[in-house]
């Protein structure tokens, strides 16, 4: 059995819990939240520990690994002290707010020789290999386009005060259009060039538009808001076809290629949710003796924290930790 602590008892730890319910190779140990209210419900909900201290869930001797699912501001610091304890971390995106702090997170990491992850789920889901696959077998031609939007008004519909909050790094970028970037960049790799502009409200990116350029001619349009609907798909064209992610591309479990070498529709059929396949396969790594993931690694999350510092600084977008 893999034994999981969780650092938060609401939104996204709800949703991972709810999916490692039945999952009969991990259990949710303990949990600790800033309310211990809110950690009990979660513990009745999950079967787990309820900590009312950090400190006292990591001197609980069945932990394997914590999963860190607090906002941004805060993954550093759990992350850090549970590292300098030598126990494993799966933690959320976006890693932390600064490069500087995710480059120190993976430097203890190493030092402890303990497993540290970014919980960047799309990358740990076949449909996106998939697409990648057929990019670099040339089926659609040479690329000349990506488009990738994530779009959603979720300081609406969910009522999230860290989404408008700059102490708790807030907007857009954070929250949904690392993804879209992220996918840009397993895809084509680091771009020759970015340029970005963004609405800001309260200091905060409300909505961003980001386009690379690629050295061989590819162009990515990344989009992401908060404040809006957008079509949260993604495209890539190229001069032979295209391939089409549907809405909430991140997380697709199906992709389309038109091609003139023939069209195909690829279809996940693997019996095992999304989130859960993140959880299966580090809890393997971990298990592996690994201290980074094959399918996350180390260079693919800095590399990506770095095009959000120059995105950042071309927004003028700046966390307190930033000053
Ligand atoms: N929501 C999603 O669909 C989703 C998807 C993928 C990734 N993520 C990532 O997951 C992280 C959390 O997002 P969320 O949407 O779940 O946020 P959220 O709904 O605001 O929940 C945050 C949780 O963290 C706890 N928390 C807040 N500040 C804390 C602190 N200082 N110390 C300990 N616990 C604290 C809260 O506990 P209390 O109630 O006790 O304060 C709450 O349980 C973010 O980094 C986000 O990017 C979210």
């Amino acid at each position: 059995m893999f034994n999981i602590g969780f650092v938060g008892s609401k939104g996204i730890a709800i949703t991972v819990a709810k999916e490692l319910k039945n999952n009969k190779d991990i259990n949710i140990v303990a949990v600790y939240s800033r309310s211990f209210e809110h950690c009990q419900e979660f513990a009745k909900q999950f079967g787990a520990t309820p900590y009312k201290t950090y400190e006292d869930m990591l001197e609980d001797k069945r932990i394997n690994a914590i999963y860190v699912a607090t906002p941004h501001r805060f993954h550093y610091s759990y992350s850090k002290k549970a590292l300098e304890k030598h126990i494993p971390v799966i933690c959320e995106k976006t890693l932390t707010l600064n490069l500087k702090s995710a480059e120190e997170l993976f430097e203890i990491a190493k030092k402890n020789n303990t497993y540290f992850v970014e919980a960047m789920w799309t990358w740990f889901n076949p449909t996106a290999y998939k697409v990648k696959e057929w990019i670099d077998n040339n089926k659609i031609g040479k690329v000349k386009t990506f488009k990738a939007d994530f779009s959603l008004p979720s300081i609406y519909a969910a009522k999230k005060f860290r989404l408008t909050d700059l102490n708790s790094g807030g907007g857009s970028l954070y929250d949904l259009g690392i993804y879209p970037v992220t996918y840009a960049y397993r895809l084509f790799g680091y771009p020759k060039s970015i340029k970005a502009t963004a609405k800001m409200k309260r200091d905060i990116d409300f909505q961003l538009k980001v386009i690379f350029e690629y050295e061989n001619g590819i162009k990515a349009y990344l989009t992401s808001a908060i404040d809006r609907f957008g079509s949260i798909a993604a495209k890539v064209e190229g001069t032979e076809g295209k391939i089409k992610l549907p809405m909430m591309f991140h997380a697709a479990r199906k992709a389309k290629l038109k091609s003139k070498q023939g069209n195909q529709i690829y279809k996940d059929k693997e019996n095992i949710l999304l989130y859960e396949r993140e959880f299966v396969i580090a809890s393997q790594e971990i298990q592996e003796g690994l201290i980074e993931s094959r399918f996350v690694s180390k260079k693919s999350t800095l590399d990506v924290m770095k095009i959000l510092e120059e995105i950042k600084s071309q927004i003028n977008l700046k966390y307190p930790d930033d000053r």
